[in-house]
């Protein structure tokens, strides 16, 4: 049996599989493969309205909210975000490579400053930041960091208007969506497959979109269209639907959470008792998602990789930047694989070889 701990792509429940191989064949006896349902169509808005409410339903989102679900991922929203709303300046907050990338791009279309940064300690912890904010567009965070295991567990408040990237935690936990004024992820972690991302946008931070922003590029023109702007990715969004409808026939996003932590704290704790392995984050701001760690001496890293690979656990190496390994406990990780790869950290820490 494989055991697949990737960070994204990332494994989804077996049953979300099933359904999407049989709408694949014949969406709900249509005789239609989804891949040919057309967008404009009753068959197209049911999907697409019953994504929208159960995001509101799963988050409980007030009026004031947007749910868009968009082509593209994550990335293309480091674009977005800057292109629509940096006017004067906006703030980042710099905890490992997502923050830098999307702090980067900002750069590309403006001023941007970098606010708070844990990058002094290799961005081991997460960064204090000030509570007085002024002057600035919007604050960016990065919500939970796939790179090296850190998550916010609280969030600044300020205010700025607050736009996260919630790529790698959104559907964890519930989360405090209503009081940012953009949140956006790309699906293929814990939402559903590559190829689509969902962004959540205060009505009122929509009327600050830099009229320049071409048209295509307007969230206000996609929140219009009701994201069909154009041909969408409706593979992907139906799978995020499909993914939506599973966490809610589970319990929820209480009982992700709970889940998460059970997986979280079992392999935090079997890391933290042995004495080969090193957990990259210190403790008050580990990611419950993104379990980063290494081996103290170096010259073990292979044999561990390859031990791991013979029990079947793999995709497990770590960020390309920040090496050793990395285990993503996302919805669909089954707390069983997480014991098996406890007791296979634990057999090595005993007798390496
Ligand atoms: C926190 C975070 N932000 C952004 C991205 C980039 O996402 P995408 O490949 O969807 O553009 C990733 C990818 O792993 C990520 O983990």
């Amino acid at each position: 049996m494989l055991h697949n701990f990737g960070s994204g792509p990332a494994k989804l429940h077996k049953s979300v599989y099933e359904q999407l191989a049989n709408a694949l064949i014949d969406y709900e006896q249509t005789g239609l493969s989804i891949l040919e349902v057309y967008h404009r169509t009753p068959l197209y808005e049911a999907i697409l309205e019953e994504a929208i409410q159960l995001c509101k339903e799963l988050y409980l989102l007030d009026d004031s909210k947007e749910v868009l679900f968009m082509p593209n991922g994550a990335t293309w929203h480091f674009n977005l975000i800057a292109q629509n709303f940096l006017q004067q300046k906006a703030a980042y907050i710099h905890t490992g490579n997502w923050s830098k990338k999307a702090y980067d791009i900002a750069l590309e279309y403006g001023k941007a400053e970098i606010i708070a940064s844990s990058e002094n300690n290799n961005f081991k912890t997460l960064p204090i930041v000030a509570q007085d904010l002024s002057g600035y567009d919007y604050v960016h965070i990065t919500a939970n960091n796939t790179d090296v295991g850190t998550q916010f567990h609280s969030y600044p408040k300020s205010s700025i208007s607050l736009v996260a990237d919630m790529s790698s935690d959104i559907f964890s936990k519930p989360l405090p969506i209503n009081d940012f004024a953009l949140i956006y992820a790309g699906a293929q972690k814990n939402i559903g497959i590559a190829g689509a991302s969902l962004v959540i946008i205060d009505k009122a931070f929509i009327k600050n979109t830099n009229s320049l922003t071409p048209s295509y590029y307007q969230y206000k023109n996609w929140v219009n269209a009701n994201s069909i702007m154009n041909t969408p990715p409706i593979f992907a969004i139906y799978a995020m639907l499909v993914n939506m409808r599973w966490i809610k026939a589970m319990g929820g996003l209480e009982f992700m959470h709970a889940q998460a932590k059970e997986k979280a704290t079992l392999l935090y704790h079997t890391l933290d008792n042995s004495n080969l392995f090193e957990v990259y984050a210190q403790e008050q701001d580990r990611s419950l998602m993104n379990v980063c760690f290494s081996m103290k001496d170096p010259s073990l890293h292979h044999s561990f990789l390859h031990v791991a690979k013979e029990a079947g656990i793999i995709q497990i190496e770590g960020y390309r930047t920040v090496g050793g390994f990395r285990v993503s406990l996302y919805n669909a990780i089954e707390l069983s694989s997480v014991k098996h790869l406890c007791n296979v950290i634990t057999a090595f820490d005993q007798n390496p070889h």
